[in-house]
């Protein structure tokens, strides 16, 4: 198999595409995630539209919600991806290039990501399939693919969302596989979301296009959440759980838990599902202004683990009793089961959760971890008794044994290394960055790609839950300019053994003066 981009050149920047140009893609790769190793679990993340619409969108917003998602704790649970939405965010210029709207977003584009990688966090785009995005108000990529995919390796992107407005005349199962070529050839690797809204029907083809594809239509309009509309959104994506697997997700939108209006249990609810369906958890409230009870929904561990689990099963309704229904049919990587109970009613709902419906045999003693209340109790045999409010939901965890480990959150402290040189004199050329484990697993080492470029060599060491790549420079030789590379490192979670999603940050050298004297380190 070939790995996808090993983003790593030792030529000045406008050389890059044509080095990755060369690196052959395999054309028979059955998941797009088998060329990258990118979103193996759900992504998470924020993005503005759910809340937001078109207005406020511009820098200041994003970059108050990456302080507020740092702040409230969601970088540590795993939530990583933020950018625009259709922010008005960059037009087309004369020459057919795309350029940033300064006015919105002062720091450029360019500008934006660095800083969102500085924090450790990754960078969303959004662009259209189209002539132009949903309000017009942006170009789409219609006739310029292979320009405006390279415009978003160049921001440095690490997720585009590829919506489908003003599209007569195209098909989502040709539009989207040429702007995965496209992409695949500006040579940076990036989650691949495409948000056709169900047309086309996605789960059928788009795995080996793109890492998710919506399911469904809107699940609001910008402001406005809807339990209603909500309720239809889940429905349609339970019936496409065999389509979902670890690379290839199916995805019913942003969340809107925590969005005004939505009662504590339905912001509860809503969470559990999309963690029950290994949806993509793409936060869409107002995250500078949550209230705590939000935060410890949004930041629930032991839920997110349901949801990141490795062997990435999307869980279904094996049963209904009354209004409620029984999700299960989540076996998660340690053997133990997931089990939803939603009761969708007005009225409270009582429930007998039976082994069977967990996956196991009707003789089983078993341990259930209430992932809302925390805590656990058993063992027990024969079925498990839950009364669950309306609206409200029984998250639960079973198991023959009483440990309930959760699977790896990765969270970095930056995902861009830079490094400036004279050339001339002797100089301290290392950088590390920090790689924590928020799960409770010990992770082996991060393993790096081969292939850096001969001014880089990356190292990494462990100290308990931390790793740290040590990134060493040495301008020695190089002429006056920028350098730049992509590493990639991987990991295997060590109790399922399957691969982690691979972890990629960005190296920058800058060598001014004369071209490179002895650099020492
Ligand atoms: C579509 C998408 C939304 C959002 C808007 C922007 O409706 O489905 O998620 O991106 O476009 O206009």
């Amino acid at each position: 198999m070939t790995k996808f981009a090993r983003v790593v050149t030792a030529v000045p920047i406008a050389l890059l595409l044509l080095v990755c140009l060369g690196r052959g893609e395999d054309p028979a790769a059955k998941l797009r995630s088998d060329r990258d190793g990118l979103a193996l679990t759900p992504p998470m993340g924020w993005y503005p539209w759910n809340e937001f619409g078109q207005e406020p969108q511009n820098e200041e917003l994003i970059k108050e919600t990456a302080e507020a998602l740092i702040r409230s704790g969601m970088k540590d649970a795993g939530y990583t991806y933020i950018g625009p939405d259709e922010g008005i965010c960059f037009s087309r210029d004369a020459s057919g290039k795309l350029t940033s709207n300064l006015a919105r977003y002062p720091s450029g584009l360019r500008g934006l990501g660095d800083d969102i990688h500085q924090q450790g966090l990754k960078y969303a785009l959004y662009t259209d399939a189209g002539t132009h995005t949903c309000s017009k108000a942006m170009p789409g990529t219609k006739g310029h693919e292979f320009e405006d995919m390279k415009a978003f390796a160049e921001w440095r992107a690490d997720y585009i969302k590829i919506d489908w407005c003003n599209t007569t005349g195209q098909t989502p199962a040709t539009a989207y596989p040429r702007l995965r070529d496209a992409q695949l050839a500006a040579g940076r690797p990036i989650v691949f979301s495409l948000c056709s809204w169900g047309e086309g029907q996605p789960w059928k083809w788009a795995a080996s296009v793109g890492h998710l594809w919506r399911t469904t239509e809107d699940i609001c309009e910008p402001g406005k959440p809807n339990w209603a509309a909500a309720m239809k959104t889940v429905a349609a994506n339970e019936k496409l759980f065999a389509a979902a697997g670890p690379g290839h997700w199916n995805d019913p939108d942003m969340m809107i838990s925590g969005m005004r209006s939505l009662s504590e249990a339905q912001n509860r609810s809503l969470f559990s599902l999309w963690c029950m369906m290994a949806s993509p958890l793409i936060a869409g409230n107002d995250l500078r202004s949550m209230t705590e009870s939000t935060i410890k929904i949004l930041t629930n561990r032991e839920a997110i683990g349901i949801n990141q689990d490795p062997l990435g099963i999307q869980g279904r309704i094996v049963r209904r009793d009354g209004q409620a229904q029984i999700w299960a049919a989540k076996r998660l990587f340690d053997g133990s089961r997931a089990v939803l109970v939603f009761n969708p009613g007005e009225a409270p709902a009582q429930v007998q959760v039976t082994p069977a419906d967990a996956g196991f045999e009707e003789s089983a003693s078993l341990y259930v971890r209430d992932l809302w209340t925390h805590q656990t109790s058993g063992p027990q045999a024969g079925s498990i008794r839950v009364t669950v409010a309306p609206r409200d939901v029984a998250l639960l965890r079973i198991a023959k044994a009483n440990s309930f480990p959760l699977p790896p959150i990765i969270v970095a402290d930056s995902y861009r290394v830079v490094f400036h040189a004279s050339g001339k004199s002797a100089q301290e050329l290392t950088k590390a960055i920090a790689v924590k484990n928020n799960g409770n697993s010990e992770l082996p080492l991060w393993k790096v790609s081969p292939g850096l470029p001969s001014w880089l060599s990356v190292t990494v060491a462990q100290s308990g839950k931390t790793q740290t790549f040590s990134n060493k420079a040495s301008a020695a030789g190089l002429a006056k300019g920028h350098y730049h590379a992509v590493v990639k490192a991987d990991n295997r979670e060590p109790i399922s053994g399957l691969p982690m999603s691979a972890l990629y940050y960005d190296v920058d050298l800058e060598v001014s003066g004369a071209a490179g004297g002895p650099a020492s380190n």
